[in-house]
């Protein structure tokens, strides 16, 4: 048998955590088409907290199931080793990088694809298929083992900010001559201003005044103000990061008709809120209509590229702070749920 920890929070406050133990099969108990994996490294920032705030609209708590009541496992992107294998192709040993829980282990029912693996395990079959794709760290290209705390940190959040920037060149930034940022300071965000950089338009970021400077430091903006700063009015496109209904309503006001789109991607404030006048990004679509433009090949090579671009600065904008174990892991959880982390440093866990 094998010992395993798993890190669970309360669904509906989030500031409530524990660490379950319990055992699991290993060979020869595992299933046929099972593989027992061993998380090694993940990063955590406020896109995980996301999944948390709206874990149950989108479905997040259900792809780590647990049976503790009323509490749910938070999914992280990171690095894990195959330990225990029923699957020829993927021996112990074999490297894999995807979605992954708060958990020493996990157990997949793979299903191959060229790169990787698809987990089939029947809960997961009918949530989006981003996040059930594994891939095979030998099979994938963008794969260094010198960039594997950014690989862990920022892919899964510049995939949006690449598809983001490309939509608004798209679409010729909608007419407007300044694009409005607001969370300046994430790390979603300040990818999406790096890809939107001599694009031909002013980049203004919104943030905390706290984090002002850093966000200045970083030479992506042209401009940096605190949130209660009065913009320019003049064309703009407004990309909410934050999800702050306050923002939103005081740059309408402000702007009116020259606000000539609004668009939600993120609510690092962890309220929820709607409102018909701004339109949420949905990442899949512009990666359909890419994928039909270039196909996969002319996608994959434009997105290694503009990848390459982000990881040969992003080391010098943020520091990597390490951690490591199921106590350590909850410290980070809880600075980055209340908003205590600071910008300059990202968060690694190695379990
Ligand atoms: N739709 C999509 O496909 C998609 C994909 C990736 C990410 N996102 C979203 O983009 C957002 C940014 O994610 P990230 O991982 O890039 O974030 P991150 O780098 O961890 O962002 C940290 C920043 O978020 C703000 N913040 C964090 N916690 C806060 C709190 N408790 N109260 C108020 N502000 C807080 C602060 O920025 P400021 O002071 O500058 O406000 C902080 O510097 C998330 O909401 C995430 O879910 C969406």
């Amino acid at each position: 048998m094998i010992s395993r920890w798993t890190v669970v929070v309360d669904r509906d406050d989030l500031t409530k955590t524990d660490v379950l133990h319990d055992e699991l099969p290993g060979l020869p108990e595992l299933d046929d088409c099972e593989v027992l994996l061993r998380v090694d490294r993940v990063g955590l920032t406020a896109n995980n907290v996301t999944y948390g705030v709206i874990g149950d609209v989108i479905g997040y708590w259900r792809f780590f199931p647990t049976t503790a009541e009323g509490r749910g496992v938070i999914p992280l992107w990171g690095f894990a080793d195959v330990v225990e294998s029923t699957v020829d192709a993927l021996p112990a040993g074999t490297r894999v990088y995807g979605y992954l829980p708060m958990s020493s282990h996990l157990v997949v029912r793979p299903k191959l694809t060229s790169s990787g693996f698809v987990d089939a395990a029947e809960h997961r079959t009918d949530l989006p298929s981003v996040y059930n794709s594994y891939l095979i760290t030998t099979s994938d290209p963008a794969y260094d083992p010198r960039l594997e705390d950014l690989q862990v940190l920022y892919r899964p959040l510049f995939m949006t900010s690449f598809l983001l920037a490309d939509q608004l060149v798209d679409n010729d930034c909608y007419g407007a001559r300044t694009v409005v940022i607001s969370s300046a300071s994430s790390k979603t965000a300040f990818g999406t201003a790096q890809c939107l950089r001599d694009k031909g338009v002013r980049l203004v970021g919104l943030t905390s005044p706290r984090n002002v400077e850093f966000t200045k430091s970083l030479g992506l903006y042209d401009t940096v103000l605190p949130y209660d700063a009065a913009v320019d009015v003049e064309p703009t496109v407004y990309l909410d990061f934050s999800g702050s209904a306050d923002v939103r309503s005081a740059l309408h006001d402000r702007l009116g008709e020259a606000l000539v789109k609004d668009i939600s991607i993120g609510l690092t404030h962890q309220a929820a809120s709607q409102d018909a006048r701004s339109q949420f990004f949905f990442a899949p679509d512009q990666l359909r209509k890419r994928t039909a433009d270039w196909g996969s090949a002319g996608l994959a090579e434009r997105f290694g590229e503009a990848w390459r671009g982000f990881t040969a600065q992003a080391g010098d904008w943020v520091g990597i702070a390490r951690h490591s174990g199921p106590d350590e892991l909850i410290d980070v959880w809880q600075a980055v749920l209340r908003g205590r982390a600071n910008p300059d440093t990202a968060d690694v866990i190695t379990f």
